[in-house]
């Protein structure tokens, strides 16, 4: 028997990404150079928006794209001013958009201009429209908000059509409306999706303009804890679940960290609980909130950057992580088994053995060869490689004190990556690797497995694993 090939590049497996279809082409050029933002219209529309490419942009490496919307009365430019998503100290690598409201307020705001096309159509159309002219990574789009941006982040996150395009969700200061009975929007009904709806809230304990526990005043909002308790019932944590943590990360003021684990979803709804804060962005350096809203937020700044946490929120999820990884090493199986007739050995280091578990389905070369086939899988070599159980992810397993996401993103990344990984070549694609890879680092925490074929009759005598012990 030949042993043809012998495919072990662990990066291989970080490398894939879902590619839009404006991969390749040349950024239009009414949009912003790389390294700045620009106002635009999305054509046959009188919508606007405000744009910002990153400087290291690169027409064929899919990027995050990275939505921020408004609060009630404010407007694109007040928002990228607030968030930061502009900022390559928050968001190195990302694409961010500013959606403009019609009117000052988005769907779900009793005072927003509900006429069709609506928000829900506008931001629809508006990522199709990206993703046909930019290369984003279909499966790293994210959202967030603030106050009835954040709100309106929960109705894209609730929305079939349009939720399923998003990897995850974020709202400051969220303001919450009962949505069942306002055109356009109606109650909570997502897709079903195997690696859940990461959720994060903040949310200031004297925030007087939406109340953390809610209001009954004229436009009543709901309490957070409500919206919390709704996402962690929709990841299956069941009703009125119960937080599995509540930590105090500061002590003055008080902030408290509280989290959710669905199944094996550790931390997929979190919340932070901003003491001595109000209706204000949390940021150390202070903005436009704390000026205009100083009743509020009497510290004039904060102990945390909100935009920090939600972009380590962020890095830990993927639409279909794992999957799209298998897909990507499935390809190439298939060019080496069915166009050439190689017989594959298929090795896996650390994270690779759970895509590469998933992607050797069907490829057996028991089964090829009974199915008088050529070429084949011949065996799995499991080398110190992560092994699940279908739908199981690593800190599901952990239980009790997983740390926050950030931290497994520092632990996976290395000051400087090209000196582990890229050294012998050219920098620019070196560079673009660690884009890449960065992206990736913390998806093998909270992944779940696809189907592994390990536990298929087909393979059960081929499979070997090499653990060393220290
Ligand atoms: C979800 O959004 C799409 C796109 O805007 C829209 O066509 C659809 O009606 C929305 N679904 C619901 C249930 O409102
Ligand atoms: C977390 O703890 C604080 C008090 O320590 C409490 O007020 C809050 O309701 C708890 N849960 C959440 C989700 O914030
Ligand atoms: C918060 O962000 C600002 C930039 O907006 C930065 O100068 C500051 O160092 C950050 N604070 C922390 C604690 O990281």
């Amino acid at each position: 028997m030949q042993i043809a090939f012998l495919l072990s590049l662990t990066a291989l497996a970080s490398m894939s990404t879902a590619q839009s279809a404006g991969c390749n082409k040349n950024i239009p050029s009414k949009f912003p150079t790389p390294g700045s933002s620009t106002s635009l219209k999305l054509p046959g529309s009188d919508r606007q928006y405000r744009l910002y490419i990153p400087a290291n942009y690169d027409k064929s490496t899919p990027t995050a794209l990275y939505f921020s919307f408004h609060g009630a009365s404010r407007d694109m430019l007040e928002e990228e001013e607030l968030s930061q998503f502009s900022n390559p100290e928050f968001n190195p690598n990302g694409v961010a958009i500013y959606p403009d409201s019609k009117n000052g307020y988005w769907l779900s705001n009793p005072s927003a201009d509900i006429s069709r096309p609506n928000d829900l159509d506008f931001t629809n159309e508006l990522l199709t429209h990206m993703e046909d002219k930019l290369c984003i990574d279909k499966s790293r789009v994210f959202s967030a908000g603030k106050s009835n941006g954040g709100g309106f982040t929960g109705v894209i996150a609730c929305n079939a059509t349009v939720g399923s395009r998003f990897a995850a969700f974020a709202a400051v200061s969220g303001a919450w409306y009962d949505t069942d009975d306002i055109e356009g929007v109606g109650p909570c009904a997502p897709a079903e999706r195997a690696e859940g709806y990461p959720f994060l809230e903040f949310h200031g304990t004297t925030d007087t303009t939406a109340p953390i526990d809610g209001n009954t005043k004229k436009s009543p909002k709901l309490p957070v804890i409500d919206i919390l308790q709704g996402w962690a019932d929709r990841n299956g944590c069941g009703e009125k679940a119960q937080w599995a943590r509540n930590e105090t990360v500061f002590e003055n003021p008080l902030v408290k960290h509280a989290s959710w684990d669905c199944g094996s979803k550790t931390g997929i709804v979190q919340h932070y609980r901003e003491g001595q804060n109000g209706h204000c962005w949390p940021s150390t350096v202070g903005n436009d909130d704390y000026e205009r809203l100083a009743s509020q937020c009497p510290l004039g700044k904060y102990v945390f950057n909100a935009t920090e946490y939600i972009f380590d929120f962020f890095s830990g999820y993927r639409l279909d992580a794992v999957e799209t990884d298998a897909d990507a090493i499935g390809t190439i199986l298939r060019l080496l088994l069915e166009d050439e007739g190689k017989d594959v050995l298929l090795s896996m280091h650390s994270y690779a053995g759970m895509p590469r578990a998933a992607a050797a389905t069907g490829f057996a070369k028991l089964r090829r060869t009974q199915e008088g086939k050529a070429g084949g899988v011949i065996g799995l070599l499991f080398l110190r490689a992560v092994v699940m159980a279908e739908g199981s992810s690593c800190t599901g397993l952990k239980g009790g004190n997983v740390p926050p996401l950030g931290f497994y993103r520092r632990l996976n990344i290395a000051d400087d990556p090209t000196t582990h990984f890229a050294a012998d070549v050219e920098s620019a694609l070196a560079q673009s690797t660690v884009t890449e890879l960065e992206s990736h680092a913390t998806l093998l925490f909270t992944s779940p497995q696809p189907h592994p074929v390990r536990a298929d009759a087909t393979y059960l005598s081929e499979v070997a694993g090499l653990y060393r012990h220290d």
